[in-house]
């Protein structure tokens, strides 16, 4: 793997960091902003910039080890995928779906945004709490069916500016997908059948991290971040991605299991609604279901499990899904149904 040089700059240091904005010009010269590092993620560092003119950016800059248990590396030249995404989503989104792109600096590996103004939720922290509004279910939905249906009607632009699937390889097939296969012997053919068939479907902009830890709710609307395995692809790894993390929430939080189940219905029901009558929507349903297994099943058996399912959580999940791998349901409604069932069943 290439790695761009070791950085300096440590954006999480507020003295460095002010000093960074002074001498680049992006701030005045006597200007001391607030600086208040944000946590949640792995993969970057993430830092609150509060200026006195009332500004507030959030600065993120890629990090080559990312900070999880298992020694597991990244080119932190992806921020300049991220900032692609940015750029682009701005035009695919549905207005004010993603935060606006200020600077970026890919010498250090940074860029910074328009932070979403406070009080804002996040998505996921909502959901874990049994606080699931429909309008965010359905406002999830449209989101990433938008960005799918103009992604398409962009093809062009869009499958040379997001050609390279690099990261998402790295990102994402390998620790959800192939590693799972290799742990998960029963899975192995069902995993091969599906990577294979993703690497050749190339329709539309995919956002490849869309799940609700990525979203942020402010004032009633939702806005999606964490750009940086944006590819031009598979719209079914996106679907299946965001359904497991639903289905996921209908198994964990008992009290809100039919209220998940509905949710995952409802995401697919609008989501085809916001597509529209793009040719790929045909066949779509059986390959998103399929996306959606694959993805319960790394939740829990690959690189980068779910932190709030417990050992029995897993098992069960683990079981549930295997057995669906060997007659995948045809349809969303079905696989809900029988998802829920299967762990309803095994005693939870
Ligand atoms: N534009 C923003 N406005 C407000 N908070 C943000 C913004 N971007 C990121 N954050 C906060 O930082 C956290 C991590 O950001 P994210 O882009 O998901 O980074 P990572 O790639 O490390 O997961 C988010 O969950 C959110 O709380
Ligand atoms: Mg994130």
């Amino acid at each position: 793997m290439k790695v761009t040089g070791s950085i300096a700059l440590d954006i999480e240091q507020a003295g460095p960091l002010t000093a960074y904005l002074r001498e680049s010009g992006r701030i005045a010269a006597g200007e001391s902003p607030r600086v208040t590092v944000l946590a949640g993620g792995v993969s970057n560092r993430t830092v609150l910039v509060e200026r006195g003119n009332g500004e507030a950016w959030v600065m993120k800059q890629a990090l080559a080890k990312l900070r999880v248990k298992a020694d597991w590396f990244s080119d932190p030249a992806r921020i300049g995928r991220e900032a692609a995404g940015l750029r682009w989503l701005a035009e695919l989104a549905p207005p004010g779906a993603t935060a606006p792109l200020l600077f970026e600096d890919h010498a250090n590996h940074l860029l910074a945004m328009r932070a979403v103004p406070r009080p804002h939720d996040n998505l996921k922290t909502l959901f874990l709490a049994g606080l699931v509004d429909p309008d965010h279910v359905i406002q999830f939905a449209r989101l990433i069916g938008t960005i799918h249906r103009r992604g398409w009607e962009r093809r062009g632009e869009m499958a040379r500016l997001f050609d390279d699937r690099s990261f998402f390889e790295s990102l994402r097939i390998e620790p959800y997908y192939s590693y799972t296969a290799s742990r998960v012997t029963d899975a192995a053919a069902f995993y091969a059948d599906l990577i294979a068939q993703t690497r050749g479907r190339r329709f539309t902009v995919v956002h490849g991290d869309y799940s609700p830890k990525n979203v942020l709710v402010h004032a009633g609307s939702l806005v999606l971040l964490d750009h940086e395995v944006i590819h031009f692809g598979d719209p079914a790894f996106d679907l299946g991605f965001a359904s497991a993390h639903l289905l996921s929430k209908a198994h964990h939080v008992v009290a809100c299991r039919e209220i998940f189940a509905a949710a995952a219905r409802v995401f697919w029901k609008v989501y085809l609604d916001a597509i529209g009558d793009v040719p790929w929507a045909g066949d779509l349903e059986p390959i998103a279901v399929r996306h959606t297994l694959a993805c319960l099943l790394a939740r829990v058996a690959g690189r980068s499990p779910l932190e709030y399912l417990g050992e029995a959580d897993r098992n069960r999940q683990f079981h549930a899904v295997v057995a669906m791998m060997c007659r995948p349901p045809g349809s969303v409604d079905e696989m809900v149904g029988v998802f829920v069932n299967e762990v309803s069943d095994a005693g939870h």
